[in-house]
């Protein structure tokens, strides 16, 4: 791999969460989707953000992982304001330091299982034979070795889901940033997809702000924040 710099300093500070937002506001159009939203992320926390419908979640996300740049507010990670960073800079810690997966996987039809895992270490830099290695060792953690050949058009839901957990993870991230992880499926490939994601972010110490509606899927985080109306409404521990 290529070396990009490390993880920020503050990654390290004690006490200091990894990831945090501080009264977000996010208009669209004449549609308030963030109205003063709040959150804080520790480092190897796994948190639920849930909520009703248009209530903000997803636009939450797309602030804190650098996707979406808020109106007002702070987003800072680590010791850097995310929300003042250049583009260069968030689109190297999109790629490095954060992972991401969406309802609908979101793999490209056109490549193998292997290929799109591989996709974001090639994109790093890493050599084609290692890539396409790692690749097949994050499969096999998920559960989909044997599928590595398949497009996604020949995968089941929930195999899809865990190639697209397995994308979101092989470079190592620090953060893993999950919308509906598990929205597009039934509930036993649902839980699949969240043991592996679960198992996988706990050996490995990683973060995951996981936004859900389904409550059993927020009962596998170690903490829950309630949206409303852009806002964070409450907090509670699940476990
Ligand atoms: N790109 C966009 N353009 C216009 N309006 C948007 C956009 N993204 C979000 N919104 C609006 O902002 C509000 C919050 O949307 P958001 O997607 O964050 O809600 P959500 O809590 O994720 O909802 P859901 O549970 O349905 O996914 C909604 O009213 C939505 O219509
Ligand atoms: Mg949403």
């Amino acid at each position: 791999m290529t070396d990009i710099g490390g993880p920020p300093q503050a990654a390290t500070d004690s006490g200091r969460p990894l990831l945090a937002a501080r009264n977000l506001t996010k208009t669209y159009g004449r549609t308030h989707a963030l109205r003063g939203a709040g959150i804080e992320l520790a480092a190897g926390e796994i948190l639920a953000v849930t909520g009703p419908s248009g209530s903000g979640k997803s636009t939450l996300l797309h602030c804190l992982a650098g996707i979406v740049r808020p109106d007002g507010g702070e987003v800072t990670y680590g010791r850097e304001r995310l929300d003042r960073l250049p583009e260069e800079r968030l689109s190297e810690l999109r790629r490095t330091e954060f992972g991401v997966v969406f309802q609908f996987g979101q793999l490209l039809p056109e490549l193998t299982a292997l290929d799109n895992v591989a996709l974001p270490l090639l994109l790093a830099g890493t050599a084609r034979a290692r890539a396409h290695e790692r690749a097949g060792a994050w499969l096999e953690r998920f559960g989909v070795r044997g599928q590595q050949d398949l497009r996604p058009g020949e995968l089941s839901g929930g195999q899809a889901q865990r190639v697209a957990l397995a994308r979101a993870l092989v470079t190592g991230p620090r953060v893993v940033f999950a919308d509906e992880p598990t929205g597009a499926l039934d509930s036993l490939a649902g839980e699949q997809v969240m043991s592996a994601l679960v198992r996988t972010a706990r050996a490995d110490g990683t973060a995951v702000l996981l936004v859900t509606h389904d409550a059993q899927v927020a009962a596998y985080a170690d903490r829950e924040v309630r949206m409303r109306d852009g806002a964070v409404a409450g907090a509670e521990v699940t476990s």
